[in-house]
């Protein structure tokens, strides 16, 4: 069969993999091959364990794999056969050198340019998909210009929107694509190039055009905004816990103006994930080179309202356990930084586990989809708990019934056996039907529990017999 459009994404991660099965579905007529670095992450979105959890994604590979959707390591031949070339590397927070912790590591990303360049031998249309600092296409484009070998790249901004857990459906039905271009023919005849592409499913009117340096902003600021929600209304939870307010009841009131909108206004133990605060932090690095000094500091301050709701958290579970959590067990409900994800990328679980063991508490984890995750992110939890004082024999993460300090244990009623408290950090909805009753029944008393996403039953859970401990609002006590 032939095609009318080969298309090439290098990247096989959380963006490139679900972004291209939606392409592949919805355009039959276009040949798409998914490329990395990764032989293993290769290997398993060719098996039947694709690497990722995703809501419908499963049904989607399976239907278009092999069909017109290809998983390759061989990244010079796709670039060689490429129209068009989606780059979906990761865009990581630098760790190292001039700003680091703030700015974008654009490592992967220029590799990409310079294979693209050294392998392509006709016209490409390079499309940005990774999130990525302003005026970097112009970056991308010396790159590619650099070659002197008569090939024409045109680079187009493509920003991807989809939020892990829902990105099937946000991929079928967006809010909105967005396309920069140059305004040159040359640009914008590649934009429209684009725009067919999407068309196949995506209503004209939802497709945006705007100018390159417009689009790339465009995702930076759209994620800055998201977290300012959620750390405008954490800053209020708060509040609400002094002055006997329920956020909850603040949340509703407030949202229910048209002009804010109820979403993104619901309290909880802190964001997480892989792109606010990498986003956030590499517009205040952006801001901060041109020196605009109060703007990077404004958006600053959101990422450090975060930080703070996280420790509050913590502070909040110690100071009720009787100011010590020394050899209690803490049963932690969940570890992805959201529901209906295995992602636990910059989650606020890592820094509950590793606070909670530096306070030399005995924390077991669990979670439907993110215990793989959770093992790696928690390497080296042993040597923190050997600097703290601890023996090396009980220290580190186990998965089974050992005196360890960390476990991983796929049955929340197994987790929370014997344990003094529960924190739940993640909303899996499975967790709100759990038999309360047999958990208390299983626990050390007083139990408590601390509901860092306010979905439980709080009055139930108290006449249970827990102590009850939500986000923004009043806490239900047994004691005197
Ligand atoms: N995860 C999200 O929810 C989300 C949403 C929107 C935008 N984004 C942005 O999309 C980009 C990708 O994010 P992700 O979550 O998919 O990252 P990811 O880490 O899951 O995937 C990136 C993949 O790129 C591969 N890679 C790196 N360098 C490569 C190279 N030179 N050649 C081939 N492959 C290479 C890596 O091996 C990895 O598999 C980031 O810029 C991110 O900010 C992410």
């Amino acid at each position: 069969m032939s095609f009318k459009k080969n298309i090439l994404c290098i990247g096989a991660g959380y963006v490139g993999g679900p972004t291209m099965a939606v392409i592949a579905k919805k355009c039959p007529d276009c040949r798409i091959v998914v490329v990395d670095i990764s032989a293993e992450r290769i290997s398993q979105w060719n098996s039947d364990n694709i690497p990722i959890f995703e809501p419908g994604l499963d049904k989607i590979i399976k239907e278009t794999r092999g069909g017109n959707l290809f998983f390759s390591t061989e990244i010079e031949k796709g670039i060689k056969e490429a129209d068009i070339i989606f780059v979906s590397v990761n865009t990581p927070t630098k760790t190292f050198g001039e700003g680091a912790g703030m700015a974008s590591d654009l490592q992967y990303w220029e590799k990409t340019a310079h294979t693209i360049v050294e392998n392509a031998e006709s016209d490409k249309i390079i499309v940005e998909k990774s999130t990525l600092p302003v005026r970097t296409a112009e970056a991308m484009e010396r790159i590619l210009k650099a070659s002197n070998r008569n090939i024409k790249f045109e680079v187009l901004s493509n920003p991807e929107f989809l939020a892990e857990g829902t990105a099937i459906k946000d991929l079928l039905e967006p809010d909105r694509v967005l396309i920069g271009s140059h305004k040159t023919e040359e640009g914008l005849k590649a934009a429209a190039t684009l725009v067919d592409i999407y068309a196949h499913w995506v209503p004209k009117e939802k497709i945006i055009t705007a100018n390159l340096w417009s689009a790339e902003l465009s995702k930076l600021v759209a994620n800055a905004f998201l977290a300012q929600r959620i750390s405008s209304i954490n800053s209020i939870s708060a509040l609400c816990e002094k002055t006997d307010a329920d956020i909850s009841e603040i949340s509703y009131a407030v949202g229910s103006d048209s002009r804010i909108g109820s979403k993104f206004l619901k309290t909880s133990v802190g964001f997480g994930g892989s792109c606010f605060s990498k986003d956030i932090l590499n517009l205040v690095y952006i801001a901060q080179s041109y020196n605009l000094k109060e703007v990077a500091d404004y958006w600053e301050m959101v990422v450090k309202m975060n930080d703070y709701q996280k420790r509050r958290f913590v502070q909040k579970i110690i100071k009720e356990m009787f100011n010590t959590v020394a050899n209690k067990k803490i049963a932690l409900f969940g570890f992805a930084f959201k529901a209906d994800t295995g992602d636990t990328r910059d989650s606020p679980a890592i820094y509950i586990t590793k606070k909670l063991v530096e306070e030399r508490a005995f924390v077991s984890i669990t979670d439907p989809k993110a215990l793989d995750n959770a093992r790696k992110d928690l390497e080296g939890i042993e040597r923190l708990a050997a600097e703290n004082g601890e023996g090396s024999g009980n220290s580190g993460i186990a998965d089974g019934h050992g005196g360890e300090r960390v476990k991983l244990v796929p049955d929340p009623y197994e987790a929370a056996r014997d344990a003094h408290a529960i924190a739940l950090l993640t909303e899996w909805v499975e967790y709100k039907d759990l038999d309360f009753e047999k958990l208390y029944r299983s626990m050390k008393k007083p139990a408590f529990i601390f509901d860092g996403r306010n979905i439980l039953d709080h009055k139930k859970l108290y006449e249970i017999g827990f102590n009850v401990y939500p986000i923004g609002m009043s806490h239900f006590t047994h004691f005197e």
